[in-house]
């Protein structure tokens, strides 16, 4: 069923399509209220969030601890910039540091900036440390990557969409495919000014692509044999969406340099950065790099916050055993009919493939079916559906998502 017209939700979408710029392509939904797994429209309709902005919300949304931090912060000091110290920001560093096994953490807002923050401190360690020649380093990235919308980041992907018309583009990036560790190899050694390897541990946006098992290991191995920076972006997987504290925890794999964001405030706020240990660290002097608001105060008690709620409410172990439930499950529907070639992902972020081309608009059509089922979901690249929900979900909540995916599965496939 579409918008009816008159209604709140046509009036709120209305006044998006004339005001607002036109870029993104939200499914016609609008919501008012969240309170942990769920969420409701302006027409009072309760859905299941099955997207967690993004893998932002992972401790539910609206969650109690996280907003009572928030708002104690928001009524005694918002914002002082690094201009001057804060009394919060310092514990925070401490926390975070101590949770992921680092010395030293550098604070920003969003994904972008922090994945352009381990890109600015991976050249400078690059020319001071490693003694690359200035402006020579190159990156190493992956085709199909998602990393943000910066120039920069925008100029290494290969998504022509996110790229045409923004160049010129940033020169020092390598591109090779995901999960192959010859042409890792092979990059690396035919280039001597190679600084680092950015990488997502399991590619998020271009469908849940989970690369095979030791592939992170192997790689890490081949970047500490040719002194490379091995830099995990984590900004989706990580904060227990795989099951693991970090996806690179699944293979015991430490970063050189790790970044994270979205759920590092539980979606209350944006709150990312990144860490490494003093060696690389230390190659950020005052005045190199920073942000106004990055490490703001009250940033820093929603983080810590988040991080507790985590640890607290064991959603890493939660998210490991739904997730296995959630694919058992999918894969036992796949097997009867044959509009689903596949089910994958770790933890609770995973995907189905439609069987379909992939510039039908079947995915979109199954989305939004299951939103008018109570399920909100969203195709990510063509013909892929992720579903990734907050991970404070229930097992019964769970299996009751998953009869209402299959049940909107099985009437597509019907047809
Ligand atoms: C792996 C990864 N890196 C970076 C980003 C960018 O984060 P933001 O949208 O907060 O800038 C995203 C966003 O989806 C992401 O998935």
């Amino acid at each position: 069923m579409s918008i009816i017209q008159g209604s709140a939700s046509a009036d709120a979408i209305a006044l998006e399509e004339k005001y607002g710029a036109h870029n993104y392509h939200p499914l016609p939904v609008v919501l008012n209220r969240g309170k942990g797994v769920f969420v409701w429209d302006v027409e009072g309709k309760k859905y299941y969030d099955f997207l967690s902005a993004y893998s932002a919300v992972n401790q539910g949304h609206c969650h109690p601890k996280i907003v009572e931090a928030m708002v104690n912060q928001a009524q005694t000091l918002t914002l002082t910039s690094r201009a001057f110290h804060n009394d919060v920001l310092g514990k925070f560093e401490k926390y975070i540091t101590n949770t992921f096994g680092f010395d030293k953490f550098l604070p920003m807002n969003t994904g972008a900036e922090a994945v352009e923050t381990a890109l600015k401190i991976c050249r400078k360690w690059a020319y001071e440390k490693k003694g690359i020649q200035e402006n020579q380093a190159e990156i190493i990235v992956c085709e199909n990557n998602f990393h943000g919308r910066t120039t920069t980041i925008i100029s290494f992907s290969n998504d022509p969409i996110a790229r045409k018309n923004f160049g010129p583009y940033t020169a020092g990036f390598i591109k090779i495919e995901y999960d192959n560790l010859k042409a890792l190899e092979d990059a690396i050694i035919a280039n001597k000014n190679v600084a680092g390897f950015l990488v997502e541990p399991i590619q998020g946006e271009a469908g849940v692509y989970v690369p095979t098992d030791g592939y992170l290991a192997k790689a890490k191995e081949l970047c500490e044999k040719h002194n490379v920076l091995f830099i995990a972006d984590e900004v989706q997987t990580g904060i227990a969406r795989t099951g693991k504290m970090l996806a690179v925890d699944h293979e015991n794999v430490k970063p050189d340099i790790l970044i994270l964001g979205k759920a590092l405030s539980g979606g209350a706020y944006p709150v990312s950065g990144v860490l490494a240990d003093n060696p690389i660290m230390g190659v950020i002097k005052p005045g190199n790099h920073g942000s106004t608001f990055g490490g703001n105060p009250v940033a820093a008690a929603v983080g810590i916050a988040a991080l507790e709620v985590v640890k607290n409410e064991k959603l890493a172990e939660n998210s490991q055993l739904l997730g296995e439930l959630f694919r058992a499950e999918l894969t036992k529907f796949i097997t009867t009919c044959d509009l689903v070639s596949l089910v994958r992902g770790k933890g609770l972020l995973n995907a189905i493939i439609i069987n379909d081309t992939e510039d039908s608009s079947t995915a979109w059509d199954i989305c939004m079916a299951l939103k008018e089922n109570g399920l909100l979901a969203k195709p990510t690249h063509g013909n892929i559906i992720r579903f990734a929900p907050p991970l404070v979900m229930t097992k019964e909540q769970l299996l009751d998502c998953v009869s209402i995916i299959t049940k909107t599965l099985a009437a597509f496939a019907k047809k």
